[in-house]
């Protein structure tokens, strides 16, 4: 069960923070709590495109337990950037709850979409049936339906807010690791047009449901099919911008840290592309859009 607690690491130093009530200033902007007259107490917050994490994080309610999950220092990044405190975080891809176990140990809230059952109901379990009230909202439902964005609504009305704050998507990789065999699953689409199609909707979906001026973060990697490389990244991009997104970040993402037991199949990946005239992926992609 995830305990709400601030993250210390995450905070200005105390000297810092007696520096603030000094000056007694605090300049921040609508959609972060970072203190721009302290900015140099934010040292851990990345301001560039290069991003390498030498491992992920397993505590604070993380395990690594569920394939396809995202590292939880991502979102660390994100909403400490991107949100303030009690602000609402939609996440139309749940999954294991990453979103929302950060969001709880933030001090933010979350909503999460995820489509299959067993697992939403699994990941409830994750947190106290009082933060299932107020802090986190798991829907079951398919992301790029009309259902899911009604109940999604609902939620936030009950939550006491008319859109979220901050939009998550971090998408099946098309059909890299198969998620179901539900036929609304962008991991189990017919083709990778439909994958972009289904994609497309889901976040049509959440550009309706995010405040205005306020951020989304699209976390994708590449694909290889038919021995060419299917850049899952740059076309979801485009389809977000194609939505009315504003692009503010393409972050290129070490996923070496994240891997999991590739060492044993290393070598033959190695001669697969040195045969074949292709490159290994090392990296993921964190793209930050804006609604207008
Ligand atoms: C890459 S994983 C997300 C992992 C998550 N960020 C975490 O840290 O655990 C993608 C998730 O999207 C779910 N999914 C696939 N199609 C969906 C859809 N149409 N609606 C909602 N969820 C879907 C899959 O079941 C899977 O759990």
């Amino acid at each position: 069960m995830i305990r709400a607690k601030s993250n210390t690491k995450l905070k200005p130093s105390k000297k810092a923070d007696l520096q603030i009530v000094k000056k007694n200033t605090v300049k921040t902007t609508k959609y972060s709590d970072i203190n721009l007259n302290d900015w140099k107490s934010y040292g851990h917050i990345k301001t560039d495109t290069l991003w390498e994490f030498p491992s992920r994080l397993k505590d604070g309610g993380h395990s690594n337990e569920y394939h396809g999950n995202y590292i939880p220092q991502i979102a660390q990044q994100l909403y400490e950037r991107f949100t303030k405190k009690g602000d609402i975080v939609l996440d139309l891809f749940f999954g294991s709850g990453t979103s929302g176990i950060e969001a709880v140990n933030m001090d933010r809230r979350c909503i999460g979409v995820e489509l299959k059952d067993d697992l939403a109901e699994k990941v409830s379990e994750k947190f106290s049936p009082k933060q299932l009230v107020t802090d986190v909202n798991i829907i079951c439902a398919d992301s790029a339906s009309e259902i899911a964005k009604e109940k999604v609504k609902a939620r936030l009305e009950i939550m006491g807010e008319k859109q979220a704050q901050f939009l998550v998507l971090h998408p099946p990789y098309d059909d890299i690791i198969k998620f179901s065999d539900k036929k609304e699953d962008l991991s189990n689409c017919s083709s990778t047009d439909e994958f972009y199609d289904l994609f497309e909707q889901v976040a049509k979906n959440g550009y309706d449901l995010l405040e205005k001026e306020r951020f989304a973060a699209l976390i994708i990697g590449d694909s290889y099919k038919n021995s060419e490389v299917q850049p899952l990244g740059f076309e979801c991009m485009a389809r977000m911008l194609k939505l009315g997104f504003k692009l503010k970040g393409i972050i290129v993402k070490d996923i070496q840290g994240n891997e999991r037991a590739k060492g044993k199949t290393a070598n033959l990946w190695r001669y697969r592309a040195l045969a074949g005239g292709f490159f290994i992926f090392k990296h993921e992609y964190v793209m930050i859009f804006q609604k207008k």
